[in-house]
């Protein structure tokens, strides 16, 4: 399919902070991507300056949230070039989430095609400092004008790209975590396997009560014993006990986030234990206690894998190795992040090259 390429004009070019300025999510590339679907097809695949939308106040995705997303990295790599990471992982796992919430499919192949021609149009906004990269945020929204409650039948599939430093600004560090107790944030048979902006909206109640308390960050546990780990804020997560790695095993209310799998793959590579299985809070910080469980750590696109250092359940405070980065941690890391930025040979070709 040809794309539709409308560059800015000189005046519409914004000014790029520097690397070391650089948030996670506040600053967009000169050009988005943009498609339409109405009438049961998709129309022109277009480039174009970055821009607002002019939105019906009635449309779906305002009243009903009607819209799903996806979230992946672009580095560069010492020869030069840009790569993605697993770019067809986002565009598999896009139209699981659209099939979900009664989305039409977007093609897996143009999917990828899209982000590659607007990087390639926006390519100089890719940062290249250590622990910034080019992200990516594919979206689509329901666009159809009406308040009857039914799937819409127009949508905006759209890319914006931002230039971003660590998404916890501390970078590789431990951070605190604390264990929800009033809300949940997905139930079986509920959206939690879908990236929909719903689910993360549910996150926020408990993460302020969390964040009132001095901790940025929520572990999530099930919702019907409220006893078993799920998932972090927005993101997986994973505990070293006896030096193997556990995380919950993907029943249906917890992501299927890409950088879970790929840091499963990589520790069983590199001769590590892993476990999906299901995890009990009070197990787990019994074990920390005793000095089994060693270590804890977020993983996820934005936040690559962040350790936790503290962990807080029903009024006790559990400290995870000393509140250091574990070696399990630094080696998985180090491997991921070497990988990802090509200073590691990427012997799983998960690294997609832009030319
Ligand atoms: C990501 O890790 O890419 C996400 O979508 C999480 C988001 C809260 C930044």
């Amino acid at each position: 399919m040809d794309f539709e390429i409308q560059l800015c004009t000189e005046d519409q070019r914004k000014k790029k902070v520097a690397d070391s300025e650089l948030a996670f999510g506040t600053q967009f590339t000169d050009h988005m991507f943009l498609m339409k679907y109405k009438d049961e097809k998709w129309g022109t695949p277009c480039v174009i300056p970055y821009q607002s939308f002019q939105l019906d106040p009635a449309c779906a995705v305002l009243h009903y949230s009607q819209e799903i997303f996806e979230g992946m990295k672009a580095f560069p790599h010492p020869d030069g070039s840009i790569n993605l990471f697993r770019p067809f992982e986002n565009a598999a796992r896009f139209n699981l989430s659209a099939e979900r919430m009664c989305m039409p499919q977007v093609n897996e192949d143009l999917f990828v095609k899209a982000i590659l021609e607007l990087i390639k149009v926006d390519k100089d906004w890719v940062p290249h400092s250590p622990e910034t990269a080019l992200y990516i945020r594919p979206t689509m929204i329901a666009t159809e004008k009406f308040l009857g409650l039914r799937a819409s039948s127009e949508f905006y599939f759209y890319v914006i790209l931002s230039p971003v430093g660590p998404f916890f600004k501390e970078g590789f560090k431990p951070t605190k975590a604390y264990v929800a107790s009033q809300n949940v944030r997905a139930t079986p048979g509920g959206t939690g396997e879908a990236k929909t902006g719903g689910n993360y909206a549910a996150t926020l109640h408990e993460t302020c009560i969390a964040k009132s308390k001095g901790y940025p960050q929520v572990i999530w546990l099930d919702a019907i014993h409220r006893q078993f780990v799920e998932e972090a804020s927005a993101m997986n997560i994973m505990f070293i006990i006896d030096d193997e790695i556990y995380t919950p095993p993907l029943e249906g209310t917890i992501l299927k986030g890409i950088t879970r799998k790929s840091v499963l793959e990589l520790a069983q590579n590199l001769g590590y234990t892993v476990h999906e299985e299901r995890i009990k809070i009070d197990t787990i910080v019994d074990q920390i206690n005793k000095g089994q469980c060693t270590e804890a750590f977020f993983v996820g696109t934005a936040a690559s894998i962040t350790p936790i250092g503290h962990i807080f359940h029903k009024d006790e405070d559990h400290i995870v190795n000393n509140f250091n980065v574990g070696k399990i941690t630094q080696h998985l890391y180090d491997e991921l992040v070497g990988i990802q930025t090509g200073i590691i040979d990427d012997r799983f070709n998960w690294t997609y090259r832009i030319d």
